[in-house]
């Protein structure tokens, strides 16, 4: 079974929009196309039910019940419980939330690994719990491959760990890691895993329970829905863990870490995601099959379909004699998530070419600083990235790479 690309662009209003006609969009990592069912979500909601939730009158019950099922739905997909999932204003914001937690929890001289592949994101709120007498290590790249190994890990691990936050696939390698190899590392020294899955969801919606972690971010305005953060948080990680949310609210799991309350409208609009990916998986013969089986093969389609278009990008620019590619050079091993830099041209000027030219591409260090800078990358050129996903055509990967012969020089 192959992905129906043309079903899957009928879904998304951005492909019918005038004012994008010919633009070409290589900026995905940053933040995916709004599936039209989000787009409708959000639209209805603002509509008929933008009143104050959870209470009795009709509009308000129906915004509450619309917020818990797109938490339930979300869940169903990621094969979780409606009680572990945890919506933010962003991964940034939950993370940090996270970090609060662990200050209160730890104690001096317990320890925290997080790595030099991270965005910055799932390093940076870690990090500073030093200042609270908190040892954190840095797990730390390849510098010429740029991939986090096994042994680095194993390195670092010892009596007095008890989190290692690291990604499932970074938003400049595009490796994607071996979450439950780690996993299973970071449980055996008897510490936490918190995965930063950005770079990975969009993608396909991971399996968490089979990835085994403790703790899964994801921001689903790359995932084709609303500007939120979510954060799985495996039940047994949240009874531990101190609320830092309303006191009175202790009692309730899906309270006690989001403390800056929740955006009702795009929490509904949630709904948005799992309306696409049901959507999807009806088209292809998936409907009837359970919610893990049904992400399992939504995940595959795009996957197949990605990687047979990452291929001949990578290709292309393994064999530029002025291009340095970072990351692997098999599509099969990583998403396409693309970063290089060229020779004797600055990322910025080639990223202004190509926008001249139609495609929006990243640039930048993409708030990945430690790596760009590990990687010997002036942080603040950075590189050029080019990233898709399932909805891009074969035909925008063709006219990229001629124009990318033209601009690469
Ligand atoms: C890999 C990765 N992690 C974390 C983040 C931060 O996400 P947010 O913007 O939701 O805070 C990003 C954002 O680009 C990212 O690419």
């Amino acid at each position: 079974m192959t992905l129906d690309l043309e079903f899957v662009r009928s879904q998304f209003p951005a492909f019918r929009e005038p004012s994008l006609a010919g633009f070409a969009h290589f900026e995905n990592a940053g933040g995916s196309y709004a599936a039209a069912q989000t787009v409708d979500w959000l639209d209805r909601y603002y509509r008929q039910t933008r009143v104050q939730p959870y209470y009795v009158f009709s509009a308000s019950a129906r915004a509450g019940e619309q917020m818990d099922d797109a938490k339930t739905r979300l869940a169903a997909w990621l094969n979780a419980s409606a009680d572990e999932v945890h919506f933010g204003p962003s991964t940034s914001q939950n993370t940090y939330v996270l970090a609060q937690a662990l200050r209160r929890l730890l104690k001096p001289g317990d320890e925290i690994i997080v790595t030099n592949q991270d965005h910055e994101a799932n390093v940076g709120a870690y990090a500073r719990l030093a200042d609270d007498g908190l040892v954190v290590r840095e797990w730390k790249v390849d510098p010429v491959t740029a991939e986090l190994e096994r042994k680095g890990l194993e390195a670092l691990l010892g009596p007095r760990t008890k989190v290692v936050a690291f990604t499932h696939c970074s938003n400049v390698v595009g490796s994607i890691n071996a979450v439950r190899e780690f996993t299973d590392l970071a449980h055996g020294a008897g510490a936490w895993a918190f995965v930063d899955g950005v770079a990975f969801a969009p993608h396909g919606l991971p399996d968490v329970r089979e990835l085994g972690v403790d703790a899964y971010c994801f921001s689903l305005y790359k995932v084709y829905g609303p500007h939120l953060g979510a954060l799985y948080m495996r039940r047994e990680l949240n009874e531990a863990l101190p609320n830092q949310g309303h006191f009175f609210n202790d009692a309730l799991p899906g309270k006690r870490f989001t403390p800056a309350g929740p955006d009702h409208a795009q929490i509904a609009a949630v709904n948005g995601v799992a309306d696409y990916m049901d959507a999807v998986a009806g088209h292809h013969g998936l409907g009837g099959k359970p919610p893990a089986a049904r992400a399992d093969g939504v995940r595959s389609l795009f996957r197949a379909h990605e990687t047979a278009l990452l291929q001949p990008l990578l290709d292309f620019l393994v064999q530029h004699p002025k291009v340095r590619l970072i990351g692997r050079t098999r599509a099969a091993d990583r998403a396409p998530t693309v970063a290089f830099t060229v020779k004797g041209q600055s990322s910025a000027a080639i990223a202004s070419a190509l926008a001249a030219a139609g495609f929006g591409v990243g640039v930048g260090n993409f708030y990945a600083y430690r790596l760009v800078k590990a990687l010997g990358i002036d942080p603040d050129d950075g590189a050029v990235r080019v990233s898709f996903v399932h909805y891009t055509s074969k035909d925008e990967i063709d006219r990229l790479l001629q124009e990318l012969a033209r601009c690469l020089n």
